[in-house]
């Protein structure tokens, strides 16, 4: 194996606190404290969504910010794959409310929204939503950020990136270092009621974004992939288990360990086709975002093969130790593991089980390609006739 990033060098950055441990989410008050500045016992924006609220799961985390003086103002407005109106009605409560930091608690719709917020309601900068969309567009400040996961999958809690729907459709990335938060809690407890279908979906873009980040044709580097392969280790280990045994406490807290490193890795060597894929599946049919991702995985990962042999059979070295042969048909091994995990983890494996229109897939391959963010990472250079084919073998 050879050392990425050993020619050109390379840079990692990640957060730089992590509060871990079952019922860490009680201390966010105190943790709060430390990160508040200026903030102490002001208001703080608490970004989540209605179900995270309704479930109860956020009333001890409110709690610890009360006893520790400060006013949580909760904007529960939340929905998947979050609209950038739904972003500006989060700004504008922080604004309203004088918000002096920023918590969000939730899966990645929720966390994406609390950093974004954290910069817009800034109240020493003029800023658009608009102005953020792009890579480190401008250099913003924002607000003190916490991030508390509830899903094990994004690693939104440490990436510097926020998805946003615009216009009808599409998804669109802003990536800017001060979306990187202050501080995160790992609270795995959290993570107990995740229902079957959303731990495997979350579960599998955690693993998919340790993959993408161990083949990214940019920015791979030493750093990265270790945090990929411990991240890979863990996901594989744990996903069936926390699907099935959802209240295995040691099981979820691998599974969110597992998504955050996964989640390191990434921002710092971004992820490729397979987001690309999955992209258009939730702008234009609402797939959640894991479940998009697992539909295309095994078919991408076939077409990145000729590119990609020596590092899928790496990573089969860490998912599948006992799997023999040369590098092809460990890497073979490996694309044939994560389709099957798929299905036994019981997601749908086909597009037209998701109720998709083969007449679709055109549309879905031209709007893949807007997505060259991350098609240039990818091991193998794809055109919308390679997208095409990949949705037909998905479908
Ligand atoms: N910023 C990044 O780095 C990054 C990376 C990948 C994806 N994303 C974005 O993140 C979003 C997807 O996030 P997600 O997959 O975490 O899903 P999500 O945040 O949309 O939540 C999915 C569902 O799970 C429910 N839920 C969350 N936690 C729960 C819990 N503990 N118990 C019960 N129900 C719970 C929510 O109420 C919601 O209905 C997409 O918008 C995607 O584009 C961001
Ligand atoms: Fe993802």
């Amino acid at each position: 194996m050879q050392d990425a990033g050993l020619q050109q060098g390379y840079g990692f950055q990640t957060v730089g606190h992590i509060d871990a441990g079952a019922g860490a989410a009680r201390r966010l008050g105190e943790l709060l404290a430390r990160f508040a500045g200026e903030a102490q016992g002001g208001a703080v924006l608490v970004v989540t969504d209605p179900g995270i609220r309704a479930g109860g799961l956020l009333e001890p985390a409110l709690q610890s910010l009360r006893q520790a003086g400060f006013a949580p103002e909760v904007f529960d407005g939340v929905c998947a794959d979050p609209p950038d109106h739904v972003v500006l009605q989060a700004c504008e409560l922080a604004r309203r409310a004088g918000a002096r930091a920023v918590v969000g608690f939730g899966g990645g719709s929720s966390m994406d929204v609390a950093k974004i917020a954290a910069c817009v309601a800034h109240p020493e900068q003029s800023l658009e939503l608009a102005q953020l969309y792009g890579v480190e567009s401008l250099r913003v400040r924002r607000l003190p950020l916490l991030q508390v996961p509830t899903t094990a999958g994004t690693g939104s809690e440490v990436t510097r990136v926020a998805i946003v729907t615009t216009g009808a459709t599409t998804k669109s990335g802003i990536v800017n270092s001060a979306l990187l938060a202050d501080a995160v809690v790992l609270d795995a407890e959290l993570t107990l009621g995740l229902p079957p279908a959303v731990t495997a979906a979350t579960g599998i873009d955690a693993m998919v974004h340790a993959i993408e980040a161990y083949t990214s044709a940019h920015r791979k580097n030493p750093m990265s992939d270790m945090l990929a392969r411990e991240a890979l280790r863990l996901l594989g280990a744990n996903l069936l288990r926390a699907v099935q045994q959802g209240d295995d406490l040691a099981a979820r807290e691998h599974m969110l360990r597992g998504a955050m490193l996964a989640g390191m890795a990434f921002d710092n060597a971004p992820v490729a086709a397979v987001h690309a894929l999955a992209y258009p599946l939730g702008g234009l049919h609402h797939l959640p975002h894991g479940l998009s991702n697992s539909l295309v995985l095994p078919h991408v990962l076939r077409f990145n093969l000729p590119a990609a042999t020596e590092h899928y059979a790496e990573l089969a070295e860490v998912l599948l130790p006992r799997a023999g042969g040369g590098s092809e048909a460990r890497a073979q091994a490996l694309i044939e593991h994560l389709a099957d995990l798929g299905a036994r983890s019981g997601l749908p494996t086909r597009l037209r089980e998701c109720g998709i229109a083969e007449s679709g897939l055109e549309l879905l391959a031209r709007e893949a390609m807007g997505q060259q963010r991350l098609l240039r990472n990818n091991p193998r250079p794809v055109t919308e006739a390679d997208a095409l084919a990949v949705y037909r073998a998905a479908y």
